[in-house]
């Protein structure tokens, strides 16, 4: 996902804030990164493919300027290259985008007309040739901009330099996320609370169709009638220490030692609110939908509610549900799971849900974040601040957020006892060193096979995009019971299978399914609470068993881990890896 920051004000230090502003959103995914400032009253741009450090060599970050955008793209439109990367600058204005004009073409065949020409492939430059285009016409850049918001179709966050108004930076959305942040004698734009909270933690949210127009200390909303709007002003819970590694070699390493605390935090946020302001008795159908990890939480969900408080719970990821045909009735709720809070698809198969009045709760991990805000029921995981791209702590949490619905919709409880409980086996599996061995074994893979029967399956899902995400190696998931019905043919010597066994009922027929790999030369890795005869796996990583309501926020934890030693066996950028951004905007 691209990430915008701006700066205006007094304090001349416009090229740095953003710049580490933009380090600051690195964890997002991108592929090139640039600058637009202004200095001697001249805007200046500078921008460049590949990491913000090749960026910054063509930077003086002591330059005194007193505005800047700046921006890290994820290619959607045009290929990563210096010519596509952001800012874009057409006649009187500079622009820094976040999302996808869906009406581009035809806003450039009209454009030409008007003898524009275009240096890249984007649809963002098409946008800021359109705004200048208007501009010319209405020579007011607040009525441009609301002109602009009519014509333009898709999702979008602007950071807007205009050479007539050097006083002032603009900014306006839809759908793509964007803060105004309030700083002293200096004020700011960015994707993210965290991109400048090192300078404030004081932030307004612009809603779709708001205008921005910030100085050095005064911020001015627009709603698209061009009348002012009040705004609340809010404070962002983090502290800034949370965006750095610490002792931690990656943060994705740092964000699974955080796992027992998160899981703690979670946990007791939970029951003290309880659900509280929801009457979760009425609904008698639930849909999840999700996207990635968080959909994978949702499959254990499903086991978890079906199981445990017998309502029927429909699963289905959200780039598919907002266009399939859906059965609702009064008494459904739809559940969206989000880390992000922003995720395009989940977004819009939120819209879908409400469009059909019917109820929504969104189980989201950034505070206030689109999906949050526009659901009628928010509860919030207590993750923190998640940087490495391949979530670990957030997906723990949406587990246990599910794991507290399950409780409410059901006779079942837990003590605290139990809770401190978990929290300490999960530390004490984090901490050992049975991954390393088994990463060493299986590395140099180019197929491992993750096995597993009922909720165990869930867990094999996530366990397998783990480690395609991050070591890059082809990985499948697969019911136990499927195997045989066509893909054991992919089955060769020293195959990695690993096998999920912890559904004590399944256990001996999963066991049988082992055995069939392991008869056909596969490496059999076992993840197991229950004791299994050694003759019938190759290797084995023992977990605790505890209550089945509770027994998958252990499971995970190696399957984590042996993703995260594989993938630094390998040198990958385990916190960043190729093609992905932590939270995907676009559809
Ligand atoms: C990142 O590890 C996940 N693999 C990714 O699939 C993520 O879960 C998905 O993009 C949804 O993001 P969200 O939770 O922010 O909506």
């Amino acid at each position: 996902m691209c990430g915008i920051v701006g700066y205006k004000g007094k304090n001349n230090n416009a090229i740095k804030v953003v710049i580490e502003g933009l380090e600051n959103l690195e964890y997002r995914g991108y592929d090139s990164a640039g600058i637009a400032y202004l200095k001697d009253n001249k805007i200046y741009i500078e921008k460049e493919t590949g990491r913000i450090k090749n960026l910054k060599e063509n930077l003086n970050l002591k330059e005194k300027t007193n505005l800047a955008i700046g921006h890290t793209r994820w290619a959607t439109h045009g290929i990563p290259k210096k010519i596509n990367a952001h800012p874009h600058q057409v006649g009187k204005f500079t622009i820094v985008h976040n999302g996808i004009i869906e009406n581009y073409l035809s806003l450039k065949e009209e454009l030409i007309k008007n003898n524009y020409t275009f240096k890249s492939d984007t649809d963002t430059e098409i946008a800021c040739a359109y705004l200048d285009y208007i501009y010319k016409q209405e020579k007011d850049i607040l009525k441009s901009l609301q002109k602009l918001i009519k014509i333009i179709k898709g999702s979008y966050a602007f950071g807007i330099i205009c050479e007539d108004d050097k006083d002032n930076l603009y900014a306006l959305r839809s759908s793509s996320p964007l803060i105004i942040a309030l700083g002293k004698n200096e004020n700011y734009i960015a994707s993210d609370v965290p991109a400048i909270l090192k300078y404030t933690n004081k932030y307004i949210i612009l809603e779709n169709y708001e205008i921005a127009k910030i100085s050095n200390d005064n911020i001015t909303i627009y709603n698209k009638e061009l009348q002012e709007v009040n705004k609340t002003i809010n404070t962002y819970e983090e502290k800034y220490e949370s965006n750095t590694k610490g002792q931690y070699e990656h943060f994705m390493l740092k964000e699974i030692n955080e796992e027992p605390d998160t899981f703690e935090k979670t946990i007791n946020s939970c029951l003290q609110n309880n659900f509280k302001d929801i009457n979760l008795k009425k609904y008698t159908n639930i849909h999840i939908v999700a996207c990635g990890s968080a959909y994978h939480a949702g499959l254990v969900g499903k086991y978890l509610i079906e199981k445990f408080a017998n309502i029927k719970v429909y699963t289905q990821v959200a780039s598919e549900y907002r266009y399939e045909k859906t059965f609702y009735d009064k008494n459904t709720l739809v559940i969206l799971i989000s880390q992000s809070g922003e995720t395009a698809d989940t977004l819009a198969a939120l819209r879908k849900a409400k469009d059909n009045k019917i109820d929504t709760l969104s189980i989201v991990n950034v505070f206030k974040s689109s999906i949050a805000r526009e659901s009628k029921y928010v509860v919030y995981t207590k993750a923190g601040s998640e940087i490495a791209v391949a979530t670990t702590k957030a997906y723990l949490a949406q587990l246990t957020l599910l794991i507290a619905l399950t409780l409410n919709l059901s006779k079942k409880t837990i003590n605290k006892e139990q809770i401190t409980k978990i929290k300490e086996q999960i530390t004490n599996l984090i901490k050992k060193d049975d991954y390393k061995t088994i990463a060493n074994k299986i590395y140099k893979a180019k197929n491992i096979f993750f096995i597993g029967r009922g909720i165990d399956y869930a867990l094999c899902m996530e366990g397998s995009l783990k480690l395609k995400e991050i070591s890059y190696i082809n990985s499948v998931a697969y019911q136990a019971g499927e195997l045989k019905h066509g893909t054991i043919s992919l089955i060769e010597e020293n195959t990695p299978v690993i096998a999920i066994l912890t559904e004590e009922k399944l256990i001996e027929k999963t066991i049988s399914n082992i055995k069939e790999v392991k008869a056909r030369g596969a490496h059999t890795i076992v993840i197991s609470n229950e004791e299994i005869k050694n003759d019938e796996y190759d290797e084995i990583i023992k977990i605790p068993k505890t209550d089945e309501l509770l027994q998958q926020l252990l499971t995970i934890i190696p399957l984590q881990l042996i993703a995260y030693e594989v993938a630094k066996l390998k040198n990958c950028d385990i916190d960043k890896p190729r093609n992905l951004a932590k939270s995907v905007t676009v559809e």
